[in-house]
Protein backbone atom coordinates (compact mmCIF):
# COMPACT_ATOMS: atom_id res chain seq x y z
CA UNK A 1 0.00 0.00 0.00
CA UNK A 2 1.15 3.31 -0.92
CA UNK A 3 2.66 5.59 2.31
CA UNK A 4 -0.88 7.14 2.77
CA UNK A 5 -0.02 11.15 2.67
CA UNK A 6 1.29 10.36 -0.97
CA UNK A 7 -2.03 9.63 -2.23
CA UNK A 8 -2.77 13.56 -2.98
CA UNK A 9 -6.62 12.96 -4.21
CA UNK A 10 -8.25 15.81 -3.57
CA UNK A 11 -5.72 18.48 -3.40
CA UNK A 12 -4.75 21.13 -6.15
CA UNK A 13 -1.67 21.93 -7.06
CA UNK A 14 -0.08 24.71 -9.02
CA UNK A 15 2.76 24.39 -11.29
CA UNK A 16 4.30 27.65 -13.01
CA UNK A 17 6.52 27.08 -15.45
CA UNK A 18 5.00 23.21 -15.67
CA UNK A 19 4.75 22.55 -19.59
CA UNK A 20 8.03 21.28 -19.58
CA UNK A 21 11.53 20.85 -17.68
CA UNK A 22 11.83 20.87 -13.95
CA UNK A 23 8.06 21.93 -13.68
CA UNK A 24 7.10 18.98 -16.02
CA UNK A 25 9.31 16.67 -13.79
CA UNK A 26 7.28 17.71 -10.21
CA UNK A 27 3.54 17.86 -12.50
CA UNK A 28 4.02 14.29 -13.64
CA UNK A 29 4.60 12.98 -10.06
CA UNK A 30 2.21 15.41 -8.64
CA UNK A 31 -0.62 14.37 -11.32
CA UNK A 32 0.95 10.18 -11.06
CA UNK A 33 -0.10 11.35 -7.01
CA UNK A 34 -3.81 11.66 -7.92
CA UNK A 35 -3.88 15.57 -7.46
CA UNK A 36 -5.52 17.60 -9.55
CA UNK A 37 -2.77 20.26 -11.00
CA UNK A 38 -2.46 23.56 -12.98
CA UNK A 39 -0.24 24.83 -15.41
CA UNK A 40 0.74 28.04 -16.07
CA UNK A 41 3.24 28.98 -18.99
CA UNK A 42 3.26 31.12 -21.96
CA UNK A 43 3.18 28.77 -24.68
CA UNK A 44 0.02 27.35 -25.21
CA UNK A 45 0.84 24.48 -27.52
CA UNK A 46 3.33 23.00 -24.40
CA UNK A 47 0.75 23.87 -22.23
CA UNK A 48 -1.96 21.57 -24.12
CA UNK A 49 0.89 18.67 -24.44
CA UNK A 50 1.67 19.03 -20.71
CA UNK A 51 -2.08 18.43 -20.55
CA UNK A 52 -2.48 15.86 -22.33
CA UNK A 53 0.40 13.86 -20.70
CA UNK A 54 -0.37 14.88 -17.40
CA UNK A 55 -4.57 13.69 -17.31
CA UNK A 56 -3.62 10.10 -18.43
CA UNK A 57 -1.35 9.84 -15.06
CA UNK A 58 -3.69 10.24 -12.18
CA UNK A 59 -7.22 10.51 -11.05
CA UNK A 60 -7.32 14.41 -10.63
CA UNK A 61 -8.33 17.20 -12.95
CA UNK A 62 -5.78 18.72 -15.22
CA UNK A 63 -5.78 22.45 -16.50
CA UNK A 64 -3.44 24.60 -18.24
CA UNK A 65 -3.33 28.49 -18.55
CA UNK A 66 -1.45 30.62 -20.65
CA UNK A 67 0.31 33.57 -17.97
CA UNK A 68 3.11 35.20 -18.53
CA UNK A 69 4.43 35.44 -14.82
CA UNK A 70 6.31 38.92 -14.91
CA UNK A 71 2.62 40.45 -15.67
CA UNK A 72 0.93 41.15 -12.26
CA UNK A 73 -2.64 41.29 -13.37
CA UNK A 74 -2.47 38.13 -15.45
CA UNK A 75 -1.23 36.10 -12.56
CA UNK A 76 -4.02 37.62 -9.95
CA UNK A 77 -6.68 36.87 -12.79
CA UNK A 78 -5.16 33.79 -13.39
CA UNK A 79 -4.99 32.97 -9.47
CA UNK A 80 -9.17 33.42 -9.36
CA UNK A 81 -9.94 31.48 -12.58
CA UNK A 82 -7.34 28.84 -11.32
CA UNK A 83 -9.42 28.65 -7.77
CA UNK A 84 -12.93 29.16 -9.48
CA UNK A 85 -12.00 26.36 -12.20
CA UNK A 86 -10.45 23.64 -9.85
CA UNK A 87 -11.73 24.91 -6.37
CA UNK A 88 -8.52 25.50 -4.15
CA UNK A 89 -5.48 25.82 -4.20
CA UNK A 90 -2.78 23.64 -2.02
CA UNK A 91 0.17 24.08 -3.11
CA UNK A 92 1.83 26.53 -5.38
CA UNK A 93 5.04 25.92 -7.15
CA UNK A 94 7.29 29.31 -8.53
CA UNK A 95 8.63 27.36 -10.61
CA UNK A 96 9.04 29.52 -14.18
CA UNK A 97 12.49 31.10 -14.03
CA UNK A 98 14.94 32.30 -17.12
CA UNK A 99 18.88 33.10 -17.00
CA UNK A 100 20.48 35.59 -18.38
CA UNK A 101 23.81 36.12 -17.88
CA UNK A 102 26.78 38.73 -19.00
CA UNK A 103 30.14 38.33 -20.52
CA UNK A 104 31.08 39.81 -17.50
CA UNK A 105 29.94 41.59 -14.44
CA UNK A 106 31.14 44.68 -16.08
CA UNK A 107 29.11 44.44 -18.85
CA UNK A 108 26.14 43.16 -16.98
CA UNK A 109 23.38 45.75 -18.40
CA UNK A 110 20.33 47.03 -16.89
CA UNK A 111 18.56 45.34 -19.42
CA UNK A 112 19.31 41.73 -18.56
CA UNK A 113 19.52 42.66 -14.91
CA UNK A 114 15.25 43.66 -15.60
CA UNK A 115 14.46 40.30 -17.25
CA UNK A 116 15.45 38.28 -14.71
CA UNK A 117 14.09 39.95 -11.70
CA UNK A 118 10.99 40.29 -13.75
CA UNK A 119 10.60 36.51 -14.28
CA UNK A 120 12.32 34.98 -11.44
CA UNK A 121 11.39 37.53 -8.67
CA UNK A 122 8.27 39.76 -9.34
CA UNK A 123 6.66 37.11 -10.99
CA UNK A 124 7.74 34.39 -8.00
CA UNK A 125 6.32 37.58 -5.93
CA UNK A 126 3.38 37.81 -7.28
CA UNK A 127 2.46 34.56 -7.75
CA UNK A 128 3.06 33.22 -3.87
CA UNK A 129 1.19 36.07 -2.86
CA UNK A 130 -1.85 35.69 -4.87
CA UNK A 131 -1.75 31.94 -3.59
CA UNK A 132 -1.30 32.76 -0.04
CA UNK A 133 -4.22 35.25 0.03
CA UNK A 134 -5.94 32.18 -1.07
CA UNK A 135 -5.51 29.92 1.32
CA UNK A 136 -5.45 32.25 4.34
CA UNK A 137 -8.70 33.44 2.71
CA UNK A 138 -9.31 29.77 2.93
CA UNK A 139 -7.63 29.31 6.58
CA UNK A 140 -9.84 32.17 7.82
CA UNK A 141 -12.79 30.18 6.80
CA UNK A 142 -11.91 27.41 8.80
CA UNK A 143 -10.19 25.24 6.25
CA UNK A 144 -6.68 25.82 7.09
CA UNK A 145 -3.13 24.47 5.55
CA UNK A 146 -1.34 24.95 2.49
CA UNK A 147 2.61 24.56 0.96
CA UNK A 148 4.11 27.27 -1.02
CA UNK A 149 7.74 26.82 -2.89
CA UNK A 150 9.82 28.74 -4.91
CA UNK A 151 12.42 26.72 -7.25
CA UNK A 152 15.72 28.87 -6.29
CA UNK A 153 19.05 27.92 -7.38
CA UNK A 154 22.98 26.76 -6.14
CA UNK A 155 23.35 29.74 -7.68
CA UNK A 156 21.71 31.49 -4.76
CA UNK A 157 24.57 29.79 -2.21
CA UNK A 158 27.45 29.68 -3.97
CA UNK A 159 29.23 31.73 -6.77
CA UNK A 160 27.23 32.23 -9.87
CA UNK A 161 30.24 34.17 -12.15
CA UNK A 162 28.55 36.34 -15.18
CA UNK A 163 25.11 35.36 -13.73
CA UNK A 164 24.72 37.94 -10.49
CA UNK A 165 21.68 39.02 -11.60
CA UNK A 166 20.07 35.08 -11.89
CA UNK A 167 21.68 34.27 -8.70
CA UNK A 168 20.04 38.07 -6.82
CA UNK A 169 16.61 36.97 -8.11
CA UNK A 170 17.13 33.55 -6.61
CA UNK A 171 18.63 34.34 -3.05
CA UNK A 172 15.82 37.26 -3.03
CA UNK A 173 13.42 34.20 -3.80
CA UNK A 174 15.18 32.23 -0.40
CA UNK A 175 14.53 35.60 1.67
CA UNK A 176 11.02 35.78 0.48
CA UNK A 177 9.90 32.33 1.30
CA UNK A 178 11.54 32.30 4.59
CA UNK A 179 9.66 35.60 5.96
CA UNK A 180 6.38 33.80 4.24
CA UNK A 181 7.25 31.32 6.51
CA UNK A 182 7.21 32.95 9.41
CA UNK A 183 4.62 35.24 8.49
CA UNK A 184 1.85 32.61 7.47
CA UNK A 185 2.89 29.66 10.22
CA UNK A 186 -0.27 30.59 12.13
CA UNK A 187 -2.50 29.80 8.76
CA UNK A 188 -0.86 26.31 8.34
CA UNK A 189 1.17 27.72 5.43
CA UNK A 190 5.01 26.06 5.01
CA UNK A 191 7.46 28.41 3.06
CA UNK A 192 10.09 26.21 1.20
CA UNK A 193 12.59 26.87 -0.89
CA UNK A 194 13.92 23.60 -3.56
CA UNK A 195 17.46 24.17 -5.60
CA UNK A 196 18.76 22.27 -8.14
CA UNK A 197 22.19 21.60 -9.40
CA UNK A 198 22.50 20.58 -12.71
CA UNK A 199 19.50 19.78 -14.56
CA UNK A 200 19.10 19.31 -17.96
CA UNK A 201 16.39 21.26 -19.48
CA UNK A 202 15.96 23.73 -22.16
CA UNK A 203 17.55 25.90 -20.14
CA UNK A 204 20.88 24.50 -19.75
CA UNK A 205 20.90 23.42 -23.53
CA UNK A 206 24.18 24.91 -24.16
CA UNK A 207 26.18 23.99 -21.24
CA UNK A 208 24.83 20.22 -22.06
CA UNK A 209 26.33 20.88 -25.71
CA UNK A 210 29.56 21.60 -24.63
CA UNK A 211 32.44 19.09 -23.79
CA UNK A 212 34.37 21.28 -21.24
CA UNK A 213 31.46 21.74 -19.53
CA UNK A 214 30.66 17.89 -19.03
CA UNK A 215 34.61 17.35 -18.55
CA UNK A 216 35.15 20.40 -16.30
CA UNK A 217 31.49 20.49 -14.08
CA UNK A 218 29.26 17.50 -14.56
CA UNK A 219 32.68 15.10 -13.70
CA UNK A 220 32.41 16.97 -10.17
CA UNK A 221 28.79 15.59 -9.80
CA UNK A 222 29.38 12.79 -7.17
CA UNK A 223 26.45 11.09 -8.80
CA UNK A 224 27.85 11.53 -12.15
CA UNK A 225 25.62 12.56 -14.06
CA UNK A 226 23.19 15.77 -15.02
CA UNK A 227 20.11 15.81 -13.01
CA UNK A 228 16.72 15.46 -14.85
CA UNK A 229 13.69 16.98 -14.25
CA UNK A 230 11.61 13.71 -12.99
CA UNK A 231 14.86 13.52 -10.23
CA UNK A 232 12.05 16.84 -8.74
CA UNK A 233 9.07 14.70 -8.77
CA UNK A 234 9.42 12.86 -5.38
CA UNK A 235 10.24 16.11 -3.90
CA UNK A 236 7.22 18.12 -5.15
CA UNK A 237 4.70 15.19 -3.91
CA UNK A 238 6.11 15.36 -0.51
CA UNK A 239 6.36 19.46 -0.39
CA UNK A 240 2.44 19.08 -1.30
CA UNK A 241 1.64 16.38 0.70
CA UNK A 242 0.85 16.55 4.57
CA UNK A 243 3.70 14.65 5.38
CA UNK A 244 5.92 17.67 5.36
CA UNK A 245 3.22 19.80 7.47
CA UNK A 246 6.44 20.44 10.02
CA UNK A 247 8.94 21.64 7.01
CA UNK A 248 8.91 25.23 6.79
CA UNK A 249 11.39 28.06 6.03
CA UNK A 250 13.88 25.27 4.46
CA UNK A 251 16.16 25.20 1.27
CA UNK A 252 16.40 21.70 0.03
CA UNK A 253 19.28 21.26 -2.37
CA UNK A 254 18.50 18.70 -5.10
CA UNK A 255 22.31 18.62 -6.69
CA UNK A 256 23.59 14.87 -6.79
CA UNK A 257 26.01 15.77 -4.35
CA UNK A 258 27.84 18.48 -6.25
CA UNK A 259 27.32 21.40 -3.60
CA UNK A 260 29.47 19.27 -1.21
CA UNK A 261 31.63 17.94 -3.43
N1 LIG B 1 18.00 23.60 -15.27
C1 LIG B 1 18.83 23.86 -14.27
O1 LIG B 1 19.98 23.37 -14.24
C2 LIG B 1 18.36 24.73 -13.12
C3 LIG B 1 19.24 24.89 -12.04
C4 LIG B 1 18.84 25.67 -10.97
C5 LIG B 1 17.61 26.27 -10.96
N2 LIG B 1 16.77 26.11 -12.03
C6 LIG B 1 15.47 26.77 -11.94
O2 LIG B 1 14.45 25.83 -12.17
C7 LIG B 1 13.30 26.48 -12.73
C8 LIG B 1 12.86 25.72 -13.97
O3 LIG B 1 13.93 25.75 -14.89
P1 LIG B 1 14.10 24.71 -16.09
O4 LIG B 1 15.51 24.32 -16.12
O5 LIG B 1 13.03 23.69 -16.02
O6 LIG B 1 13.86 25.71 -17.30
P2 LIG B 1 13.14 25.51 -18.74
O7 LIG B 1 13.24 24.11 -19.18
O8 LIG B 1 13.72 26.60 -19.57
O9 LIG B 1 11.61 25.82 -18.42
C9 LIG B 1 11.23 27.09 -17.99
C10 LIG B 1 9.75 27.09 -17.70
O10 LIG B 1 9.37 28.38 -17.24
C11 LIG B 1 8.32 28.88 -18.07
N3 LIG B 1 8.47 30.33 -18.18
C12 LIG B 1 9.56 31.03 -18.55
N4 LIG B 1 9.28 32.35 -18.56
C13 LIG B 1 7.98 32.47 -18.19
C14 LIG B 1 7.11 33.56 -18.03
N5 LIG B 1 7.51 34.83 -18.26
N6 LIG B 1 5.84 33.32 -17.64
C15 LIG B 1 5.40 32.05 -17.42
N7 LIG B 1 6.19 30.98 -17.55
C16 LIG B 1 7.46 31.18 -17.95
C17 LIG B 1 8.48 28.16 -19.41
O11 LIG B 1 7.24 28.06 -20.11
P3 LIG B 1 6.89 29.02 -21.37
O12 LIG B 1 8.13 29.15 -22.17
O13 LIG B 1 5.75 28.34 -22.07
O14 LIG B 1 6.48 30.30 -20.75
C18 LIG B 1 8.93 26.78 -18.94
O15 LIG B 1 7.83 25.99 -18.59
C19 LIG B 1 13.74 27.92 -13.03
O16 LIG B 1 13.28 28.77 -12.01
C20 LIG B 1 15.25 27.83 -13.00
O17 LIG B 1 15.84 29.06 -12.64
C21 LIG B 1 17.11 25.35 -13.11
Amino acid sequence: MTYAPFDLTGKVALVTGGNRGIGLGMARALAASNASVAIWGRKDAANQAAVEELSALGTGDVRAWSVDVSDEQAIIDATAETVSSLGRIDSCFANAGVGFGAPSFMDMDTETWRKNMAVNLDGAFWTLRESVKHIVERAKAGDPGGSVVGVASLAAIEGAGRNQAYAATKGGLISMLKGIAVETARYGIRANAILPGWIATDMTAAAQGADVFQTKVISRVPIRRWGTPDDFGGMAVYLASDASSYQSGTTLVIDGGYSIF
